[in-house]
């Protein structure tokens, strides 16, 4: 291991994981970061040469590390049993704690907000338990437990309070799914009882989408069950102006997974076309969770500089490829350093 430098198990993954993380990389190692990344394999690839997409070798180094950056795997639906391993890793490490900060750029003068999903990481529909209970019935089980609920409210007031958010708004369905939501709900509820400061609001999930869409400035933290949470952070992204924008972290006790909120985007992979950011500012994420504060800043205001100044991606009507926006982004940072 290098002297002083962070251990961070990396995760190119498959379509345009590999493409998103090659320009996370690049920068990184430009901006001096103090980062050793290990690689590992994981997704489909990884289960067309070792007949599983998570190997042995990637679980026994993450738990080593017990830090990671992602970029996407695909997860191709037709295989029985086959279970995507960004998921695994999420419930064998236990990284409870899904976190998606979603703000306006300039660039989108209709909008301009900023808010942070929660979305809780470990159970939900995402147990994957399902069965046929007779011809043409098939059934999912859905599995909402105090300890997981109470302690993802825990994690958005805490964040809340260190962030100076001053609002925590629940979505839920719990007109529908009385008991299920409604313990998500009353967890919430419990756990407010400890931060009178900061206000509480519960939102059904349907209605959340539309506010979302007319008044993304209402919201601040919002703290979703695992479904909702995925569903409205694609939502969100779009407001943001493309799924290719969004990180995420993915938290737990000891270990944190750092990577996009999007897919592996086969319909562009391999064009050099995928946009970034989405893994830049997960890398930006990653430093901070690692201590390097001041790093994490300086690439934080070049990635929005890098945007103010049309550094961008075709999705964004922008003329770059994904591997010349770090070159612009580098050009960008020299004069900086020039100028400054
Ligand atoms: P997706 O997120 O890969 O793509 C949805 C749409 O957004 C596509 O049109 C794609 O071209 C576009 N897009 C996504 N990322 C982009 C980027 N960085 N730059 C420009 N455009 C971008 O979702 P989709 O198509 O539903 O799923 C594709 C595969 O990815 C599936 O196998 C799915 O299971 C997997 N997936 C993996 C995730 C992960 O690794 N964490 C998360 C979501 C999906
Ligand atoms: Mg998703």
């Amino acid at each position: 291991m290098l002297l002083g430098h962070h251990k961070v198990m990396l995760i190119p993954g498959d379509g345009i994981g590999p493409e998103v993380i090659g320009a996370t990389t690049e920068l990184l190692e430009f901006m001096g970061a103090k980062v050793e990344f290990i690689h590992a394999e994981a997704g489909y690839g990884a289960y067309k040469k070792y007949g599983t997409p998570l190997p042995k070798e990637t679980v026994d180094l993450f738990a080593e590390a017990k830090c990671a950056l992602f970029g996407a795997v695909t997860t191709p639906p037709s295989i029985e049993g086959y279970r995507s391993p960004i998921i695994q890793l999420r419930q064998m490490f236990d990284l409870y704690a899904n976190v998606r900060p979603f703000k306006s750029f300039e660039l989108f003068k209709d909008y301009s907000f900023d808010f942070v999903i929660i979305r809780e990481n470990t159970e939900g529909l995402y147990v994957a338990r399902e069965h046929w209970k007779s011809d043409g019935i098939a059934i999912a089980e859905r599995q909402i437990t105090q300890e997981a609920c109470g302690r993802i409210a825990t994690f958005a007031f805490e964040m809340a309070k260190s962030q100076s958010r001053n609002r925590v708004t629940a979505v839920h369905k719990a007109n529908v799914l009385r008991v299920t939501d409604g313990l998500f709900l009353s967890c919430f509820h419990n756990v407010a009882k400890d931060y009178p400061m900061i206000r509480v609001e519960e939102m059904l999930v349907d209605s959340t989408a539309t506010r979302l869409i007319v008044f993304p400035e209402s919201f601040d933290i919002i703290l979703a069950p695992n479904l909702y949470g995925d569903i409205l952070s694609d939502l969100a992204a779009g407001l943001v102006g493309s799924l290719g924008f969004s990180p995420s972290a993915n938290l737990g006790v000891e270990h944190a997974l750092f990577e996009p909120i999007h897919g592996s985007a086969p319909d562009i992979a391999g064009n050099d076309v995928a946009n970034p950011y989405g893994t830049l500012f997960a890398s930006c994420m990653l430093l901070e969770h690692l201590g390097e504060k001041k790093l994490a800043n300086r690439l934080f205001s070049l990635l929005t500089n890098g945007i103010a100044n049309g550094i961008l991606t075709h999705d964004l009507g922008g003329r770059f490829r994904t591997s010349e926006v770090t070159k612009q982004l580098i050009k960008l940072e020299d004069i900086g350093y020039r100028s400054g």
